[in-house]
């Protein structure tokens, strides 16, 4: 019931605050960098230390609770979300701003029960603003409660998005054109700063009006989605249906209309599907 997701929040600011000391001490060293699908898709000693810390902590308080890790399936562990409570942690969002020292890094942790997502946290370490929401409860920014802006029209928006590690030229071009047409639409801007996570709290803020990607997993916005739905805005597919935790793609939009506008303007990009090997 609501009163154990409390509890389940609670836990995952704790731990999230904790990998968080450990990222903004580490994004100041000198960093080993591997590579996993792609030349540009990185990952450090920090992804994976601090993943395992936070699993094992989490396993420890909740030891039915099954968990989906970014490093963990990486390194050949399930991916499958089910109806029992699952944890869905990506313990360095903005793995290559991290590697950079660009200080746009998260801890993102969400967790789904029935394939709901009921807890969401998301902890921007640098700047030290821990993101909060549970499903009926609102969503915070350092206890403060947030709120999605209130803009409606495409030619007034200010939308985030990300290229992603996906480089076929193929798929590049699509995301390409669809930020041309978005441009040209003409929106006020489209901003690229490399961490779904905090895409998704800047639209739950209202410090932007949309985010849109293409190729993203659901470990980058499980938490970050509910963060969205409590501040007021909407998340639907790229194509404008029903949103799938799952299906590597999202508009997050700060109101039904916004959302439509660009899912009526995106080409669909291909892309695959969590959980499936
Ligand atoms: C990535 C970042 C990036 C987004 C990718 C994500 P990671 O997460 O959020 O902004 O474009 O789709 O996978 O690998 O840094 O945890």
């Amino acid at each position: 019931g609501g009163e154990s997701w409390a509890l389940c929040l609670e836990a995952a600011v704790t731990v999230a605050r904790q990998a968080g000391v450990v990222i903004r001490e580490a994004i100041k060293d000198e960093k080993q960098v591997m590579l996993k699908s792609s030349v540009v898709d990185l990952v450090t000693e920090t992804d994976q230390k601090v993943e395992k810390f936070i699993i094992n902590s989490l396993k420890q308080q909740f030891p039915t609770h099954s968990f989906i890790g970014e490093e963990s399936v990486a390194n050949g562990q399930g991916c499958s979300l089910t109806d029992n409570p699952t944890w869905i942690i990506d313990p360095v969002d903005g793995t290559t701003n991290f590697v950079h020292g660009f200080p746009f890094v998260a801890v993102s942790i969400g967790l789904a029960v029935n394939k709901k997502v009921e807890v969401g946290v998301v902890y921007s370490c640098v700047a030290d603003k821990m993101y909060t929401a549970q499903k009926g409860h609102g969503a915070f920014c350092n206890g403060h409660p947030l709120k999605v802006s209130k803009v409606t029209e495409l030619s007034h928006s200010l939308l985030l998005t990300e290229m992603g590690s996906m480089r076929e030229s193929e798929s590049v071009a699509i995301r390409m054109e669809n930020i041309q047409n978005l441009v040209c639409s003409p929106c006020h801007g489209i901003r690229q700063l490399g961490s779904a996570a905090l895409n998704l709290c800047s639209v739950a803020a209202g410090e932007a009006d949309a985010y849109f990607e293409f190729g993203i997993h659901c470990w980058d916005m499980a938490a970050g989605a509910l963060l969205i739905e409590e501040a007021g805005g909407v998340i639907v597919d790229t194509t404008g249906g029903p949103f799938d935790l799952m299906s590597q793609k999202i508009i997050a939009a700060n109101c039904p209309a916004m959302a439509t506008s660009i899912a009526d303007t995106l080409k669909e990009v291909p892309v695959g599907r969590d959980g499936i090997q």
